[in-house]
């Protein structure tokens, strides 16, 4: 159960309620290439506006150093908002301040402001006591519905709850729910399928899922350096070698629990990573000298795309080779159209490039959640604080 007070513990009317989202979201020639995580947003505001509330919306975009810079402005976001939410979106350059300060108190019940990206200020990042308290000037009280950027102690995700009451938004309590609930109470066989370059990128989720998952599915860059562990030669393929005898060591825990870490039996193989590369398959133990492994082979979809198919609970995070390159999306493609075809299981999607795979093959829809955060996501299935949800008001 979500142990934080949210956004429906509290009578939101007339009140000035100072949101923060994650409004980082991919721009192309100004505009707003991906509006996923500001539709993820919607059901806040709206619940916000339908309750009279006064929305003062902050967020960050992309990483300034500190100071204006355009190419950051959060402008084409408050478009993209407008037209999602069907109605005007005032804006305001300033941050904090003055004008910051007359925007707001010009606003009637119902009515939406966005501040320009917070990350503008070097107190947002520093989680400045002094910033943290300006933009508290701006609300009567602070919602966080910013998941993604939860596992930042910024000003504006942390340091404003010491000045207002704090409370989460629906999409920050969904997320934290649905990732932790997986965790406790999956049904079962639960199948974790974890792909990506790096596996000090996701050492801490891996031993994690060792605990509570039946059968933990490898792909990506990080099942070489856990082939290295179990003393095989990988060519050129990606390998983390600092991370080997950890990844032994991995690798002896889920034997002793009984989970099921399974690592790619094939791959496909180039010498280099191009749209043209010539390639082939190969078994694990048969990576050549100067060859790479850039996927998973056909074997390795097979055995997946099985264990898959017979999952009640998935969670899948990062892809299983280069899927951005024709040459080496085969086994990504295949291991989300599994996902997508098991229709009997809850299926939690994580990460930034699972989610821009699921994209991809245009398989958003047949999964049972995408969580909107990446890092954030990460943090919360190792168990890591988040500071963003830690400073909220408890139940
Ligand atoms: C994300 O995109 O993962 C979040 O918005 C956090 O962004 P950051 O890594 O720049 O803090």
């Amino acid at each position: 159960m979500f142990a934080k007070k949210t956004v429906k513990d509290v009578d939101v009317r007339g009140k000035r309620v100072l949101v923060r989202v994650d409004f980082n979201v991919p721009l192309a020639e100004g505009a707003v290439a991906d509006d996923t995580r500001i539709r993820a947003a919607l059901p806040t505001i709206r619940y916000l506006i339908d309750h009279h509330a006064r929305v003062v919306l902050m967020s960050h975009l992309g990483r300034p150093s500190g100071a204006p810079d355009p190419q950051y402005s959060l402008k084409p976001v408050r478009r993209s908002l407008q037209r999602l939410i069907g109605r005007n979106v005032a804006f305001s350059p300033e941050i904090v301040g003055e004008e910051a300060e007359e925007a707001v108190s010009r606003m009637i019940d119902g009515e939406i402001l966005m501040l320009e990206n917070v990350r503008f200020d070097p107190g947002e990042k520093s989680n400045d006591p002094e910033f943290a308290k300006r933009l508290a000037a701006l609300g009567d009280i602070y919602v966080n519905d910013a998941f993604g950027a939860a596992h930042r102690a910024h000003a504006s995700t942390a340091g404003v709850a010491a000045y207002l009451p704090a409370y989460a938004g629906m999409l920050l309590a969904r997320e934290i729910e649905t990732l932790t609930g997986m965790l406790s109470d999956p049904d079962r066989p639960f199948v974790a399928i974890l792909g990506g370059s790096k596996v000090s990128d996701k050492f801490g989720v891996i031993d994690k899922l060792i605990d509570c998952c039946d059968v933990l599915l490898i792909g990506g860059g990080m099942a070489f350096t856990f082939l290295v562990a179990k003393g095989l030669e990988v060519g050129d393929s990606i390998v983390e070698t600092d991370w080997v005898e950890p990844a032994k060591k991995m690798l002896e825990k889920a034997r002793d629990k009984g989970a099921d870490l399974i690592l790619p039996t094939d791959f496909v193989i180039a010498s280099e990573m191009t749209e043209d590369a010539e390639t082939r398959v190969v078994g694990r133990q048969e990576i050549p000298k100067r060859m790479m492994g850039l996927d998973i082979g056909p074997s390795t979809v097979e055995l997946y795309k099985g264990e898959i198919a017979s999952a009640k609970t998935i969670f899948w995070n990062g892809p299983m080779g280069v899927f951005e390159m024709t040459p080496f999306e085969t086994g990504t493609k295949e291991v989300a159209v599994a996902v997508g075809r098991n229709n009997r299981a809850v299926s939690l999607v994580g990460g930034g490039d699972s989610v821009a795979a699921l994209k991809k093959f245009n398989l958003e829809e047949r999964v049972t959640f995408v969580s909107t955060g990446g890092g954030a996501s990460m943090k919360l299935l190792e168990g890591a604080a988040l500071p963003g949800v830690d400073a909220l008001l408890d139940k």
